[in-house]
């Protein structure tokens, strides 16, 4: 199976994916997850993953808290779709689970130092500031990591959090620019996706019928943070995000993209944080890349739906 660090800020999104890759053992090890500030603060985000794996049944998964702030800006949060908490929706139980002692990014750095090099991968599902701090304190990471998959960007959908950008970059973009900088390989998984694979009223119904603790603690919150997204779009179902990093690794054939070269703007105000896409290879700059411009959203639900029955 192959071995993950999961870096995230939970968030409803963010916790189903959790519950996509702790349902799927014999594809995905999980060494370890590190909370990042985004949706909410630090301390939420961190108690929030204990909460997940605690209802995963999967308290052996260690859980670090990484870097309070972006590193160089005032942190953004978005408790208008996450709740004060970040992880509205489900009552679930205060985490029994202690958070680990070591810096977030201490671990990163470390375990990826250890392991041979190439056989660790890293899901982001939030802000890049943990691993672009990790490249800043240890370059010697870079050549380490076997693939970067991160749920940020977007081209043809451009932006959520302002009109030009998607908000995990926003929140980081100068995180953002080092980590797309930084020569490993890397899968993005853009809004151009996420806003395909949209949780409908029926699909949501299928969810709560599987009728297990993870699955309606899932069905919980994707309720809760979909009535904002709802209100905004006005789709007839709510983008769901970060459990297609997830998705992409179980079942590659489930996606489409291309090469390309990617670059985040640093500088303009008015375009901060955007993901710029050369799509059509209008310049000969490196295609650091793999963009990802569609996903099978039956195919998804179906997958997520086998997986989350296989939890408690
Ligand atoms: C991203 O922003 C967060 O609110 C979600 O968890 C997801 O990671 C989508 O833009
Ligand atoms: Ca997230």
């Amino acid at each position: 199976s192959r071995k993950i660090i999961i870096d995230t800020d939970p968030g409803q999104d963010d916790a189903v994916a959790i519950l996509l890759t702790l349902a799927s053992p014999e594809e995905l090890d999980v060494l370890g997850i590190v909370a990042v500030a985004g949706n909410v603060g630090l301390h939420h985000n961190a108690n929030n993953a204990r909460k997940i794996v605690a209802l995963a049944g999967r308290t052996d998964i260690p859980v670090y808290a990484g870097c309070s702030r972006p590193i160089r800006r005032a942190l953004v949060t978005a408790e208008h779709v996450h709740g004060v908490t970040g992880l509205d929706g489900p009552d679930l139980p205060e985490p029994t689970v202690p958070l680990q002692e070591q810096h977030g990014v201490d671990y990163i750095i470390d375990t990826l130092m250890a392991a041979e090099p190439g056989t660790i991968t890293l899901c982001t599902l939030g802000p890049l500031t943990n691993i672009a701090m990790a490249l800043i304190k240890q370059p010697a990471i870079a050549e380490r990591i076997a693939e970067i998959v991160m749920m940020g960007g977007a081209y043809f959908e451009v932006g959520n959090i302002t009109p030009a950008a998607e908000f995990n970059i926003y929140v980081d973009p100068e995180a953002a620019d080092i980590v797309l900088r930084c020569g490993a390989p890397i899968t993005m998984l853009p809004l151009d996706v996420t806003h395909q694979i949209q949780s409908t009223p029926d699909r949501l119904a299928a969810m709560l019928a599987i009728g297990n603790d993870s699955a309606k603690a899932a069905h919980a919150m994707l309720t809760f943070s979909e009535t904002f997204d709802l209100a905004k779009y006005g789709w007839t179902g709510a983008p769901l995000h970060d459990p297609t990093v997830i998705a992409w690794l179980l079942c590659p054939e489930l996606f489409s993209g291309r090469q390309c070269n990617v670059e985040i703007e640093v500088a303009s105000e008015l375009t901060m944080g955007m993901t710029v896409v050369d799509y059509w290879h209008v310049t000969h700059r490196d295609r650091n890349v793999n963009f990802i411009r569609n996903g099978d959203a039956d195919g998804f639900y179906a997958l997520l739906f086998d997986r989350l029955a296989r939890l408690p």
